[in-house]
């Protein structure tokens, strides 16, 4: 299938705006009642928040729609430390989301957008921004912000609350965005690639977006694929692609795969190299993971799977934004107990532990990060049963000494520093 959100790339600068109106032709204008036929398209596409919730984007349209003084903020946050997709959208296609950034204004009635984004992305994205001020007047006041950092920065009310000059700190829901948003307005928080996958379905339609795709995930997604592959990046595959051969994609197998983490950190792992699954919702869920933002780990033999589930648990536990008490205590208890069942210091009952307490924390936070830590140990703990109870027995194995492979954004800093 040929590239979409990425047709043009590879491309040593970013796509202008002239040869991105060469690639995709104009944004339609939408007219009178041109909005309302928007979120139709999108509903018959299917098209699903690309941020990790997999919420369908017609539904948040339209609880904004017809609500006074609306807000668009585009979220290209990106704190999934093994993710790259926003950051590849936002630096080199960055016309296509603001395309769909500004047909959302179009369609809601916005005459505010604002695009959070780490501030390593604002250049490539001012640039475009100076391209179309100097082609037409703007009718949408677009300002760009420095996302927070840090894992949960990235959630919406997280994001919402640090561009009103406030902690980065979720709020309990109700009320949604959609309801009370930035500066109490009402918002459409939406991914950047969700936004960007509006710029193509308002060109062409919902049956050119669900052509290649499958039922569950219609269309094509980005995929930030790490590990145990030869050429690790981002890549566009048509949803409903059996595993195996995205890391195919990939290059390939660098070693024989003994895991994929799938989603992301906030995902779950799967054995192998995901044999007999495909990147499509009802797949994924068979084996209790989803796509979430699009990203698939590969851990390979030489890998140890115990204790990156533990290290990934203690960054996830450290992560947590301190507000609610399950997550504070429980993902901190968690942690613990993963990185003594790491060194072989286990007590009686451990196993147990592990499981009880994995469920005890699950819904128990103002957003939804205890139940994505919840979900990968839930995952781990089913995958590597056997490396978990012999780790339990004997302490460490050959490969626990190895460089972690999935990297905390301060590890990774240090690694390519
Ligand atoms: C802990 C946590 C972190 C999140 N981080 C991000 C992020 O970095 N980028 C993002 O787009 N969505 C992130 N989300 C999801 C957002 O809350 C929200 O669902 C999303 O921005 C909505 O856009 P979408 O519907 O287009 O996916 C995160 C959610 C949670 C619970
Ligand atoms: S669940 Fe955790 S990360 Fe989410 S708001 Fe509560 S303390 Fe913060």
């Amino acid at each position: 299938m040929r590239h979409r959100l990425l047709a043009g790339l590879p491309s040593p600068h970013p796509i202008g705006l002239a040869t991105h109106l060469e690639l995709h032709g104009p944004s339609p204008l939408l007219g009178r009642g041109g909005g309302d036929a928007l979120i139709a398209e999108l509903e018959a596409a299917g098209l699903r928040g690309c941020g990790g919730a997999g919420f369908p984007a017609a539904a948040k349209w339209r609880a904004v729609a017809g609500r006074r003084r609306p807000v668009i903020v585009v979220n290209a946050a990106e704190g999934e430390p093994m993710s790259a997709k926003d950051r590849v959208l936002m630096t080199q296609v960055p016309h296509l989301v603001l395309d769909g950034a500004l047909l959302a204004a179009q369609a809601l009635g916005a005459r505010d957008c604002v695009i959070a984004a780490p501030a390593g992305v604002h250049a490539p994205i001012r640039s475009a921004l100076r391209e179309r001020r100097a082609a037409a007047r703007p009718a949408v006041r677009i300002k760009v912000e420095a996302s927070p950092h840090g894992y949960v920065g990235g959630e919406e009310s997280a994001l919402l609350s640090h561009l009103e000059g406030r902690a980065p700190l979720p709020r309990l829901k109700p009320p949604f965005p959609a309801e009370r948003g930035l500066n109490g307005r009402p918002t459409l928080v939406q991914n950047a690639e969700t936004l960007a996958h509006v710029a193509l379905i308002a060109r062409h339609g919902a049956a050119w977006f669900r052509d290649g795709g499958s039922g569950g995930i219609p269309g094509t997604a980005l995929v930030s694929i790490s590990g145990a592959v030869r050429a690790p990046g981002v890549y566009e595959i048509p949803a409903g692609t059996p595993l195996p051969d995205v890391l195919d994609i990939a290059g390939g197998r660098l070693q024989q795969v003994r895991a994929l983490l799938v989603g992301g950190y906030f995902g779950g792992w799967v054995g192998g190299a995901g044999e007999g699954l495909s990147f499509d919702d009802a797949s994924l869920q068979s084996a209790g993971v989803s796509a979430g933002a699009g990203v698939l780990v590969a851990l390979g033999a030489a890998d140890c799977p115990v204790a990156e589930t533990a290290a990934l648990t203690a960054w996830l536990a450290d992560e947590s934004a301190g507000q609610c008490g399950p997550c504070v205590y429980g993902l901190g208890a968690l942690a613990d107990l993963l990185g003594r069942i790491a060194g072989g210091r286990t007590e009686r009952g451990d196993g147990a532990r592990l499981t009880r307490w994995t469920e005890m924390v699950r819904g128990r936070g103002a957003c939804r990060h205890p139940d994505g830590v919840a979900r990968m140990i839930s995952t781990a703990g089913r995958v590597f049963a056997t490396e978990l109870s012999e780790h339990a027995r004997r302490g460490p194995c050959a490969a626990c000494g190895r460089a972690r492979l999935l990297l905390t954004p301060r590890a990774r800093e240090a690694a390519t520093a």
